[in-house]
């Protein structure tokens, strides 16, 4: 794809945005080609996915200002919608997504960054929504995602005041899980926890994120309804068969062999 790379090593895909001229800036073309290698991405093959941007200076530096620059109200708004409608697949993607954030994570960069499972990070980092010196709102889910996950009160003072905030107060304010010295050892890192993901059962990490998404858009009645149903569905599969004989039989080895995903 020409604006983004797309590689896999044994369960693990590995997407890089690659627009380092412009810091890997969002325009249409990079969007719909980020959106095409999701949608190219062999689920019964691919159990984690890694987000990251090419270069050693930037994740995603926002949207492509000088594409916004001349949009009308109603381009505008499509431009929000297409990007939206892309992060939601991110989002809702049926395997996890790490986000490896090696730079700039800005605007639409610290958005896409926050429609992935989990963020890492290097410590040459910086998060932010900008977007109000630009004269603009956040319009890839930053009024939204943000206060999720940082709590209201701090995403309005990032939002309001459009401040870039580094790696060491992302991770104080919870906003990435981990900051790495250097982008090798980001790397390093995010692709040891992708393996580990991928080594669990598949299904299970599945409806494992698919409850915590759902179940937090609702209130708790309906939420425990929504995980009853998807720990329901784990049972009967030859993961659970295997994960349990093999706990049961005491055979550590075999422990977190579950059945390719092909084979059931
Ligand atoms: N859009 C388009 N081009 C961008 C860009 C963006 N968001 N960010 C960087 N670039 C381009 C620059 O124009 C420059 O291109 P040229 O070499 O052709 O001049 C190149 O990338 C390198 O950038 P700088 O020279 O500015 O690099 P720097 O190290 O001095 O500064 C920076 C880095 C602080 C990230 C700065 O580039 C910057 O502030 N970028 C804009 C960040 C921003 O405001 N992002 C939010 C965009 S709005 C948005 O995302 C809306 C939304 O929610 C959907």
């Amino acid at each position: 794809m020409g604006y983004v790379d797309y590689e896999v090593n044994g369960y693990v895909a590995k997407v890089t945005i690659n627009r380092p001229k412009a810091l890997n800036a969002l325009n249409e073309e990079v969007l719909k080609d980020l959106s095409d290698t999701f949608d190219a991405i062999d689920i019964d093959a691919v159990r984690c996915v890694i987000v990251t941007g090419a270069g050693d200076k930037s994740f995603v530096a926002g949207a492509d200002i000088g594409a916004m620059s001349t949009m009308t109200k109603e381009e505008g708004e499509k431009f929000g919608k297409f990007g939206n409608d892309i992060f939601r697949k991110i989002e809702t993607f049926p395997v996890p997504v790490i986000a490896a954030v090696n730079g700039f994570a800005l605007g639409g960069g610290n958005e896409l960054a926050m429609s992935c499972d989990i963020r890492l990070c290097s410590a040459n980092a910086m998060f932010g929504q900008p977007e109000v010196g630009l004269g603009i709102t956040p319009g890839f889910g930053g009024t939204q995602r943000l206060a999720r996950i940082i709590g209201v009160g701090k995403a309005k003072e990032m939002v309001y005041g459009g401040r870039n905030i580094k790696a060491a107060e992302a991770y104080r304010i919870g906003l990435v899980n981990a900051v790495y010295e250097t982008i090798e050892e980001l790397m390093e890192a995010a692709e040891k926890m992708a393996a580990g993901i991928a080594s669990q059962a598949p299904i299970a990490v599945r409806n494992c994120k698919k409850a915590m998404n759902d179940g937090l858009q609702v209130d708790m009645d309906a939420a425990i309804v929504i995980e009853e149903k998807l720990f329901g569905d784990c049972f009967e599969t030859e993961d659970q068969k295997a994960g349990m004989g093999n706990f049961l039989e005491k055979d550590k080895e075999k422990k977190l062999k579950v059945v390719p995903f092909k084979n059931r």
